[in-house]
């Protein structure tokens, strides 16, 4: 049999992806309904989470959720519909980010602005991992896990508020790997580079510093997403962070050698 004909069991895998109204989450969370899993769209806007589920493949396997993932009590209420829709939830996407805004620097950006970004990729990636996982270890199923994280973890992007809360995640991803590893249960990071998906308004300028020549796009990130998700095809990978970029992290102040024709 094929080794990527079925990288999902349709009859008992179900998946929740936070972010899913917009750009990366929501590549991803139409992948995931194309591929027959029944999934959650979260997203704080109910106009987007509509127009993704009616432009995904199969709309039929789509659980809507509105709501704002900042709010613990809103990631209770998520969880709590993603199970009486769903049963255990077996694959779990947080892709939900708050805009970012160049204005936001250190010296400028405020306290609720940096509270939000921190409670919408951090507090709410822990909340939901955390419960998601003890319910999972109670049922004995296995899981897969995946967190939208940035280069900007690793590295400054002039907005505190962004690099500090991704670069937290960074670590969550490895510490929550490591213990729920032995439940069966995978914890992966998927680090995107400059991918024109509304959360960055990307000048296209920028490609010039691209190995591979372009801006990303949403759905560049899904197949990957898909493939690290997959028990079947990344059965052996947790506490990882798999980087799509195009290669924009190669880049330093050496421009390529120019090569003859
Ligand atoms: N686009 C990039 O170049 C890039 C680069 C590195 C990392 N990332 C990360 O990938 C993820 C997706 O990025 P994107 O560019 O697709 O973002 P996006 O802005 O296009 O989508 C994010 C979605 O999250 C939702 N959201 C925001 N605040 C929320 C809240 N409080 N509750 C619930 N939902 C909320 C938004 O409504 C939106 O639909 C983010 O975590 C981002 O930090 C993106």
């Amino acid at each position: 049999m094929s080794l990527f004909s079925t990288p999902f069991d349709p009859t008992r895998d179900t998946a929740l992806v936070t972010g899913a109204g917009n750009g990366i989450g929501r590549a991803i969370a139409q992948a995931l309904v194309g591929e027959g899993v029944r999934t959650v769209f979260a997203d704080v806007n109910a106009e987007r989470v509509t127009a993704a589920i009616s432009a995904s493949p199969r709309p039929e396997l789509a659980v809507p959720w509105v709501g704002d993932l900042a709010e613990l009590e809103a990631c209770d209420a998520l969880l709590a519909t993603a199970h009486a829709a769903l049963g255990e939830i077996t694959h779990f996407v947080h892709s939900a980010s708050p805009p970012r805004r160049e204005a936001d620097h250190a010296l400028a950006v405020d306290r609720r602005i940096w509270q939000q970004m921190h409670a919408v990729n951090l507090d709410a990636g822990f909340h939901l991992a955390r419960n998601l996982a003890k319910r999972l270890i109670a049922a004995k199923r296995p899981g897969s896990f995946l967190f939208l994280t940035s280069l900007h973890a690793g590295t400054p992007r002039n907005l505190p508020h962004y690099s500090t809360a991704k670069a937290a995640m960074a670590m969550l991803v490895k510490e929550l790997a490591k213990t729920f590893g032995r439940h069966g249960i995978r914890v992966n990071a998927l680090v995107p580079g400059a991918i024109a998906a509304g959360g960055f308004v990307a000048d296209p300028a920028l490609a010039r510093h691209i190995p591979l020549g372009r801006l990303g796009e949403a759905n560049d990130l899904a197949p990957m997403a898909l493939t690290v998700l997959s028990n079947k095809l990344s059965g052996y990978v947790t506490g990882a962070a798999y980087v799509v970029d195009g290669g924009l992290s190669l880049t330093n102040w050496f421009e390529p050698p120019a090569l003859d024709e």
